[in-house]
């Protein structure tokens, strides 16, 4: 049997390793990255791709939201090939926070309390007097469209750079103001089949680009698993979690694939922040090297819609810490093409790549994020020391990465 994996980052990177481990396929990456082989040339939306896909009779599996917006699984399911991953009509959860926020609402599911707005002046005017508030572009950021305000200059800021500099496009033709909400944030990830639901391990990643949560958001700096959260708070995430599926089965847009509840626990009580439709990176760095099903079979199931016929999805009692080592500058801008030193010194981690790319021999730094070192351990502070120590090894120009990851 043949798989391909859609994407290039240290999930995708996670999630073929996985699969490799526990059964006998062929494993093709479109693109991939550095760090995998059989990497195909193909963008997701070339016609190439649905040619191979059909030679091989792949089974597809979608890692990014980008394709997943843009109707990647609806394509293929044209063509009657299988791929796994929410349709166009589903993923609009991930791709409109403006549409998921009502969603929320007419659900029932708690979330910040929120303001719509498509007018710039409107929205000043209305953060006037409000000193701390959170500022979301609608549309795909890579999660960089979401401001948290600590005083009304800031907010104006945030408003400017959305909507009148435009920095994400058409993503900001309307913002979502919401309520900032102060607690523990945790990554609830799910399986569905558009009814049923399972979960995979808790985890919760580290948003912000410098130590000590400051500086800028990025789409995550490290994470580890699980997460430290109490039973209650566990039953409310997975009840939220199956009213997102049923929801969205009632309006049918039936949601099969993975589904990302990021959320903030209050007061024991967790609210929503976004929904991703999608499966976290870097938490998938964290989550999978703890999971010990065979995670293809239940992908399959779950594609089949007979997930109930599947056992709970299993992980080992141990923890994983997963620290990105980024390019300096990220994320604004970087430089790229520096030659990675030291992954052959690595034994007791697991390096993900991500913006990696090979020339010749070397590999060479291509993006933001450029590795992900996982290591698992007892607990999580031995974990921590595994993945710090595999770190000292590794090396290149203007290396950055947080010291602080898995620290709670
Ligand atoms: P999102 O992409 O919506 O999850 O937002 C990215 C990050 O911004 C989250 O992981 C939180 O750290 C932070 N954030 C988003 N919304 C809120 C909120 N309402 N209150 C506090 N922090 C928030
Ligand atoms: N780590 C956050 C995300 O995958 O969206």
């Amino acid at each position: 049997m043949s798989v391909i994996i859609i994407g290039s980052g240290g999930r995708e990177h996670a999630l073929g390793w996985k699969i490799r481990k526990d059964n006998d396929i062929e494993l093709y990456y479109s693109p991939g990255n550095g760090g995998t082989s059989k990497n195909l040339t193909y963008r997701y939306d070339d016609e190439a791709l649905i040619s191979f896909a059909k030679e091989k009779k792949a089974f597809t599996i979608v890692g990014p939201e980008e394709p997943l917006a843009k109707g990647v699984v609806d394509k293929f399911k044209e063509h009657d090939l299988p791929i796994f991953g929410p349709t166009k009509d589903a993923a609009i959860l991930e791709y409109s926070k403006v549409w998921a926020k009502e969603f929320m609402k007419s659900n029932f599911i708690d979330t910040a309390e929120f303001k719509i707005f498509s007018d710039p002046s409107d929205a000043k005017e209305y953060v006037k007097d409000k000193e701390e508030i959170v500022i979301k572009a609608d549309g795909l950021a890579a999660g960089k469209g979401v401001f948290v305000c600590k005083s009304n200059r800031e907010a104006i800021d945030a408003i400017d750079r959305i909507m009148i500099k435009r920095e994400f496009g058409y993503a900001g033709d309307k913002i979502v103001v919401e309520e900032l909400l102060k607690g523990k944030e945790l990554s609830f990830i799910v399986i569905s089949d558009g009814k049923k639901i399972m979960p995979l391990a808790t985890s919760k990643d580290h948003k912000k680009a410098y130590d000590n949560d400051q500086g800028p958001n990025t789409g995550g700096m490290g994470a580890y698993s699980p997460a430290i959260i109490n039973n209650e708070v566990y039953n409310k995430a997975l009840s939220i979690m199956q009213k997102a599926i049923d929801g969205m089965r009632r309006i049918n847009r039936e949601f099969r694939g993975f589904l990302y509840g990021g959320m903030m626990i209050v007061d024991n009580k967790p609210y929503i922040l976004e929904f991703n439709v999608r499966l976290g990176d870097p938490e998938t760095q964290v989550i999978l090297p703890r999971m010990e099903s065979n995670l293809l079979e239940y992908i399959k199931y779950a594609y089949e819609g007979r997930l109930d016929e599947l056992e709970p999805i299993k992980h080992s009692n141990n923890s994983a810490v997963c620290v990105i080592l980024s390019s300096k500058g990220y994320p604004g801008s970087y430089e790229k093409g520096k030659v990675i030193h030291g992954l052959d010194k690595i034994n007791n981690a697991i390096v993900f790549h991500a913006g990696t790319t090979r020339i010749g021999n070397d590999v060479i730094t291509n993006g933001g994020r450029v590795l992900g070192v996982t290591a698992l351990g007892k607990d999580l502070e031995s974990a921590r020391k595994i993945a710090y120590d595999a770190i000292s090894m590794i090396d290149f120009d203007g290396m950055y990465y947080r010291r602080d990851i898995g620290k709670i």
